[in-house]
């Protein structure tokens, strides 16, 4: 990522939720506090952005550069985001006291989380730019219920990062979730941040999305797009890393974590829409 930039990738998914949130087709596909935080988000952060996504006909452009670059990302963003709601549900009903988000972007999961949950302590990691944009969106409205840090990874060790964060508690059972992130880091250093993980936390679990490697040896979306690995490359936020399916629980288990569940937004689809969402990034739970 470009040091002074707030992320792209990050503002096309939170605009791409908005989109479908707004679209009939979609109705119920996501939940109304996602819908709600999310517009707020985007509006205070991005009013242009949110005002054209109010309109048909730019959701109609939208929906045809969709078709002809990555067709079903949009659905398929907010499938992952309901797949991982679905874990960390279950991973609160089995003790989960914390939660990490890492690489939050313009998620809105911890602020609906603590409107949900009381006493679950909530941290937000992002690369200072990105969380910089959200934190003035956000305001005073969550912040004594949301901690967050501002860390560029791979630079700056989480173990480290969390180590000097006073509201960050070793004993709790903490819930890691790094959604669309892993992609952007190499393989070795996620094996680092695996790591660090355990070291940062006693009792350590994991929800995390990344990409299958694709004919051409190369982690991506399936189909890919030319223009779409173009543009990432220019905002310097090309997928670094990615891995097939079946070597998943190999590689967790070499840095301490067990595979629980491993699902592709597909099975999340099946009775949400009669459209497909893209295929080539699966999403998993992973305890220490
Ligand atoms: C594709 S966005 C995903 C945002 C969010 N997790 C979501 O799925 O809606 C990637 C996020 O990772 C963050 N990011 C990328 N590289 C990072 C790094 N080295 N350290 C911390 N955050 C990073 C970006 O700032 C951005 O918020």
């Amino acid at each position: 990522m470009k040091a002074d930039q707030a992320s792209n990738t990050a503002l096309i998914v939170a605009a791409g939720v908005q989109m479908l949130a707004r679209d009939p087709d979609y109705a119920g596909l996501v939940p109304d506090r996602m819908a709600a935080h999310g517009q707020r988000l985007l509006r205070a952060s991005h009013p242009r952005l949110s005002s054209l996504i109010a309109h048909h006909w730019f959701r109609t452009l939208a929906y045809a550069a969709e078709k002809i670059t990555l067709p079903g990302i949009l659905l398929h963003y907010v499938l992952r985001k309901k797949t991982i709601r679905e874990f960390v549900s279950l991973s609160i009903a089995a003790g989960t006291r914390q939660i990490v988000l890492i690489g939050a972007g313009y998620d809105t999961l911890c602020m609906e989380l603590a409107e949900q949950q009381a006493g679950l302590k909530l941290i937000e990691i992002d690369h200072p730019a990105t969380q910089a944009v959200k934190r003035t969106a956000v305001g005073t409205s969550h912040t004594n219920h949301i901690h967050y840090i501002a860390a560029e990874l791979g630079k700056q060790s989480l173990a480290e990062v969390l180590g000097n964060c006073k509201d960050f508690d070793a004993n709790l059972k903490t819930l890691f979730i790094s959604e669309g992130l892993l992609m952007y880091l190499t393989t070795s250093d996620i094996a680092r941040l695996l790591q660090q993980m355990k070291m940062a936390a006693n009792n350590a679990s994991l929800i995390f999305t990344w990409m299958e490697i694709q004919a051409n040896g190369q982690p991506n979306f399936r189909p890919a797009s030319k223009l779409i690995d173009f543009f990432l490359k220019k905002k310097a936020e090309p997928f670094l890393s990615g891995m097939a399916q079946d070597q998943v629980s190999t590689f967790l288990q070499q840095h301490g974590f067990n595979l629980e569940d491993l699902k592709e937004s597909t099975a999340a689809a099946q009775q949400a829409s009669q459209r497909k969402p893209i295929a080539g990034e699966y999403i998993c739970l992973a305890h220490s």
